[in-house]
């Protein structure tokens, strides 16, 4: 009796044209109740699952325009979508990347700048085009013109589909650091010294460490159609602790992901200890 009542509505609806629109608050409200988690129990687990949802999501839309981060993190999900493209043919040919940030000072060519970075762990390793790589230039001589100029790429591209993030100790994402006011767009940033003194690890000496950088607002990450973010260690637990516990603030700049109506967190068991799932 119920269920007839039920689809008599619906068939009601479908006449009146509201079917689809039903079905879409539908799922957008599913979507929103929860983050979602792949948690893993190692590292190179969870970089293998990441590389492969980043895979499928490439040969779903082959013309993909991804959002890509740097750091330690993400190293092992490189070596693998490398892997693929080596051995099973993961085509990049048609792929747009935007990177999330740069370093300020530095230029495409310095062994510590992220362009070198990601040419070195992926672009000179697969089939991507050059004009399809995008980068902020951390040596623009008119920064705030440069951080316009990579918002309207983005827009002309048609906006990033899918978004990979990593995440600083302090929640950090791109270079966005905790602070009382976050800037929606690109925008040039003094780096925390939790990040300074994180990042240290790949420079020579503490003194060469940039001290500011040039990144993707938060807006720009949450205006991406889909974001996926990775986190490792025992060090990141607190950090993911705070993106996933229900509040929103500033002080923890990932928190803000749970405004975004698709996310996934691929963890391992150490950086989700405290995630209450
Ligand atoms: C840098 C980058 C971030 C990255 C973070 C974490 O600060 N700007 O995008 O998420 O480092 O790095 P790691 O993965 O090495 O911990």
């Amino acid at each position: 009796m119920e269920v007839n009542r039920k689809k008599r509505y619906y068939l009601k609806m479908k006449e009146v044209g509201l079917n689809w629109r039903i079905t879409r608050i539908g799922n957008l409200k599913k979507e929103r109740v929860k983050l979602k988690y792949v948690v893993s129990n190692t590292y190179d687990q969870m970089s293998l699952k990441a590389a492969k949802y980043v895979a499928d999501a490439i040969k779903a839309k082959p013309g993909i325009v991804l959002g890509l981060p740097t750091g330690g993190t993400p190293i092992g999900m490189y070596k693998e979508l490398v892997r693929m493209h080596k051995e099973e043919g993961l085509d990049f040919s048609q792929v747009k990347t935007f990177n999330l940030d740069e370093y300020l000072g530095l230029a495409g060519d310095h062994n510590q700048s992220y362009r070198y970075f990601m040419k070195s762990n992926l672009f000179s390793q697969v089939n991507i085009q050059e004009r399809n790589i995008n980068f902020l230039s951390g040596i623009a001589s008119d920064p705030i013109a440069e951080c316009k100029r990579y918002e309207e790429a983005i827009v002309a591209a048609g906006g990033i589909d899918l978004m990979i993030l990593g995440i600083g100790v302090n929640g950090h994402i791109g270079f966005n650091e905790p602070a009382k006011e976050l800037k929606a767009n690109s925008h040039l940033i003094d780096l925390a010294q939790s990040t300074i003194d994180a990042n240290a690890r790949f420079f020579d000496n503490k003194e060469e460490v940039p001290t500011r950088a040039i990144t993707m607002g938060v807006g720009s990450i949450l205006r991406c159609k889909e974001i996926i973010l990775l986190a490792s260690g025992k060090s990141k637990e607190d950090a993911i602790d705070g993106t996933t516990n229900g509040v929103v603030t500033t002080d923890l700049p990932a928190s803000l992901l749970q405004l975004h109506s698709d996310v996934t967190l691929f963890l391992d068991d150490e950086a989700a200890a405290k995630v209450d799932r």
